[in-house]
């Protein structure tokens, strides 16, 4: 049976007050329809398709990449005549699913259970039992308890507002009847919409049983209207986050303030101190210790290293056992063996550090091949650029790099050298010896400060 996922996300968001469009409003790091694509993707459908409206152009350009079909709706008139639109790409399709760009929490459990039971009719919801259901479509039911229709809080009565039973607004249906039941819906309404949910009439009327199921969780259904709701949601995301890595081994010292804004692989026994935010795809091995206040973009950090507090860690690889921080900044192909030590105000980018190697303390390590053993001193730096090109800095095992010095590239200091602190090294300095430049200390005997004018 081929299934089609429709994702409705035509509508204007008008109380986001904002010129980004709603569904490409972030929730953990990604626009919310992301997230309901990325769901819809678990599925298994044969053929999604978003319908979009308002600021289409831009959530076009942004989601560009994903495997989906763009329908558009030029004028909003109604749930109904969005699902319309997207019903001729979807042709080749058994069943439609319809989903809302701006429901970004449903999970693929609640759904796989929606569509299994409404495997054997052709009409089934996702229902809600609501304390305060103010603003929701009512589910009506007949004294049998089969499902009669859908009732909208404009058009209801004030007996059938009291009803607590709602429509979240997510369906599956028989593609057949539901482009036969949504030919037939009129927009005589409050709104002066079509409504999806009216083809739940015309479903009852012909004597579809009509399937219900219920979320795990309210979340799963709540819609993103405003930012505050918007918060609300990333709070739950996180909270979810981080109760799933606990119980996975991972320790958290406040799961209240921890932010995962992509992917974290993390071994057992991986502890994060508070304000630790993960980005992109991070993995951590076991044993890893991060400090607090660090950031981790795109990282594979290896087991038992430590991440001091303040830490920024972008695109970098680091081995095992390695002591990182506090206030380093790792860039994009830092690749860091094990044992390596990173101290504070050190930058690191485009450069291998070998094993055990150390840069403790205030440097600049760019577009560099360090060897193993090798001690980086103070506020040494790699002079890698010249204003046009990148050039590269190699430094072989053992040497020892005194403070100060900078390494103007292209440079090559051999293996086991030293480097007198203070020098510019312009040249290749020989292994085994040592190279400075420096300027002769002098003193000047008998020579005075100048002093000060008594007035
Ligand atoms: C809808 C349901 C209501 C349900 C509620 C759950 C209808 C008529 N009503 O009401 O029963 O309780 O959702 O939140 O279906 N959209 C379009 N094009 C349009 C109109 C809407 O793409 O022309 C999209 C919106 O972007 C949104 C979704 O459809 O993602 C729902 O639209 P919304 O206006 O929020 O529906 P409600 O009136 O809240
Ligand atoms: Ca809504």
């Amino acid at each position: 049976m081929k299934l089609g996922i429709v994702i409705l996300a035509a509508g204007r968001g008008k109380r986001m007050c904002s010129t980004l469009p709603k569904v490409l409003h972030p929730l953990a790091g990604q626009p919310l329809l992301m997230h309901v694509l990325h769901v819809a993707h678990q599925l298994g459908a044969t053929q999604q398709v978003v319908v979009y409206g308002h600021g289409g152009e831009q959530v076009r350009s942004v989601l560009a990449d994903q495997d989906c079909l763009w329908v558009e709706q030029a004028e909003q008139q109604g749930t109904g005549h969005a699902v319309m639109q997207a019903l001729p790409v979807l042709s080749g399709m058994d069943r439609l699913l319809v989903l809302y760009g701006d429901v970004p929490l449903i999970t693929p459990e609640t759904l796989r259970r929606l569509l299994s039971v409404s495997l054997d009719t052709q009409l089934g919801l996702l229902i809600a039992e609501l304390p305060d259901p103010t603003g929701y479509g009512r589910i009506i039911r007949a004294t049998d308890g089969r499902v009669t229709c859908i009732i909208e809080e404009q058009d209801a009565t004030p007996a059938e507002r009291t009803i607590r039973e709602i429509n979240t607004g997510v369906l599956v249906a028989d593609h057949a009847c539901l482009a036969d039941w949504l030919s037939r819906i009129r927009n005589d309404n409050a709104q002066s919409e079509y409504y999806l949910t009216d083809v739940i009439a015309l479903a009852a009327q012909s004597g579809v049983q009509i399937a219900t199921t219920q979320p795990g969780t309210l979340a799963e259904v709540t819609g993103v209207n405003d930012r505050v709701q918007l918060a609300e949601l990333e709070r739950i995301y996180q909270h979810n986050a981080a109760l799933q890595l606990m119980r996975s081994g991972v320790t958290l010292a406040d799961p209240a303030r921890f932010d995962l804004r992509g992917s974290l692989d993390a071994a057992p026994d991986v502890s994060l101190d508070i304000n630790v935010i993960i980005e992109g795809r991070v993995s951590l091995a076991s044993g890893v210790r991060v400090g607090s206040n660090c950031f981790l973009k795109d990282c594979t950090i290896g087991s038992d290293t430590e991440i001091l507090a303040n830490c920024v860690i972008e695109g970098a690889e680091v081995g095992a056992n390695a002591r990182i921080g506090p206030f380093a900044r790792l860039r994009p192909a830092a690749r860091l063996a094990a044992n390596t030590h990173v101290g504070n105000f050190v930058e690191i980018k485009k450069t291998t550090l070998g094993e055990g190697s150390k840069a403790n303390h205030l440097s600049y390590l760019g577009d560099a091949e360090i060897g193993a053993g090798v001690n980086i001193g103070a506020g040494t730096i790699t002079c890698n650029y010249d204003g046009v090109n990148k050039s590269l800095t190699r430094i072989g095992d053992g040497a020892f790099i005194g403070s100060n010095t900078a390494l103007v590239a292209p440079v090559i200091v051999g293996e086991q050298a030293t480097i007198g602190a203070g020098s510019v090294i312009t040249r290749h300095a020989p292994p085994d010896q040592l190279t400075l430049t420096r300027a002769t200390q002098t003193t000047i005997p008998g020579w005075q400060r100048p002093q000060k004018k008594s007035e």
